[in-house]
């Protein structure tokens, strides 16, 4: 009997935008690696992610479009793929063709038609009764609240939706404030609410996000912030290609010095990699590989994702040290229970994705702490 699940993938045709069936699942398998699940769940999510659009209304607030600008850098899929093949984009003040009364329509229609992920997209201005950020001439936070009430899930992308990001720098002339807190004082609290966030965020945390509740109905596992664990169960510091020089002592001291220059660890400069909780320093952003995200550059994180330290403290001041002293060994991969990424794992994405985003970086890596139990 011949195996014929090759033609089987291939026989829907490719997706909008050029994509193959065939790419797709293979980005599904990595998206599904990067979640800490198998990397057989590819096809499944594949087929959850093809089978039926997801309905999304994006609500954008107190945000500067880099939230949506960062998915425009994705590639697998691009942003035609998402919002052509995989979701059913209701509303999106920057995407949509429509606007005037045919955009507001199409939303209050999608609204009343119900179960939608809705994603919150910028901090939400408190002050005031809200006036500091109106859609329509409706306080942005009405309108939230307004959208959430039919939601199945809300998605804040972003710092500014997460913890309140860039808008909430003191003094916070606005009450900027995140999503959660806005569905809280409106008595929304029951409503699913997960937080990717980042200054911008890496798109494929959002997207693997989206496909995990597109494949189980759910949203994937959470930390205490609302962050899944897939993406923010880890300390930059603890993953970062620089490592080695901070345990060994060498640091750059000055822009520019020759340990600058040679790419010593960048802690003096003010590197927020040790309080940081992200996946940056695994994932990289771009699709162009080795080095691509700050800290492989040569700019310090200023952790742009972790409240309380993002916007919040000066640039350069050193880190505080989460974990003072250098692991003895790097975690047991399998051990524990929850949202990491086993090394086997990520030598299957590396594979997958590796002629794309620098396979050898995320080989030689250790990251996660554990698999998820297979659904
Ligand atoms: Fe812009 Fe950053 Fe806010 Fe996203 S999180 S809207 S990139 S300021
Ligand atoms: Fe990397 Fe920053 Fe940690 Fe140095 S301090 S190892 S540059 S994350
Ligand atoms: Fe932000 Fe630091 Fe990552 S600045 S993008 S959390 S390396």
């Amino acid at each position: 009997m011949k195996c014929t699940s090759c033609q089987e993938v291939d026989s829907g045709g490719p997706l909008a935008g050029g994509l193959s069936r065939r790419d797709f699942v293979k980005f599904c398998s990595a998206a599904a690696v990067a979640m800490g699940l198998d990397a057989s769940f590819g096809p499944r999510i594949a087929a959850a992610a093809t089978a039926k659009r997801l309905p999304v209304i994006w609500i954008s607030a107190q945000e500067c479009t880099g939230c949506t600008e960062t998915l425009l850098r994705a590639t697998h899929p691009t942003l035609e793929n998402l919002i052509l093949e995989l979701i059913s984009l209701e509303y999106h003040e920057t995407l949509q063709s429509g606007c005037g009364k045919q955009a507001n329509d199409a939303l209050d229609a999608a609204i009343a038609a119900g179960g939608y992920v809705l994603v919150a997209d910028g901090a939400f201005p408190t002050k005031d009764g809200g006036i500091y950020c109106k859609i329509n001439g409706e306080p942005v936070i009405d309108l939230l609240a307004r959208a959430g009430k039919n939601a199945a899930a809300c998605i804040a992308i972003g710092s500014c939706s997460s913890w309140g990001g860039m808008p909430s720098a003191d003094p916070n002339p606005t009450g900027a404030s995140p999503a959660s807190a806005i569905f809280k004082m409106k008595g929304l609290d029951k409503l699913p609410v997960m937080s990717i966030p980042g200054c911008p965020p890496n798109p494929y945390n959002f997207l693997s996000a989206v496909l995990y509740f597109v494949t189980f109905g759910k949203l994937p596992e959470l930390d205490d912030k609302g962050r899944p664990k897939f993406a923010y169960g880890r300390l930059i510091h603890e993953n970062c290609e620089r490592r080695a020089h901070f345990d060994a002592g060498r640091f750059a001291e000055k822009f520019g010095d020759d340990n600058h220059r040679q790419g010593f660890c960048l802690y003096k400069l003010g590197c927020k990699g040790p309080e940081t909780y992200n996946n940056c320093s695994t994932l990289k952003f771009g699709d162009v590989g080795v080095g691509s995200w700050p800290v492989g550059m040569g700019a310090p994180c200023f952790g742009c994702s972790e409240k309380g330290v993002g916007f919040t403290v000066p640039l350069h001041s050193p880190a505080r040290l989460v974990n003072v002293t250098p692991p003895a060994f790097f975690p047991n991969v399998a051990a524990e229970k929850g949202g990491g990424v086993s090394a086997g794992a990520a030598a299957v994405a590396a594979a997958v994705v590796g002629a794309v985003v620098g396979a050898g970086l995320a080989t030689s890596k250790q990251v996660g702490k554990a698999e998820e139990d297979k659904k």
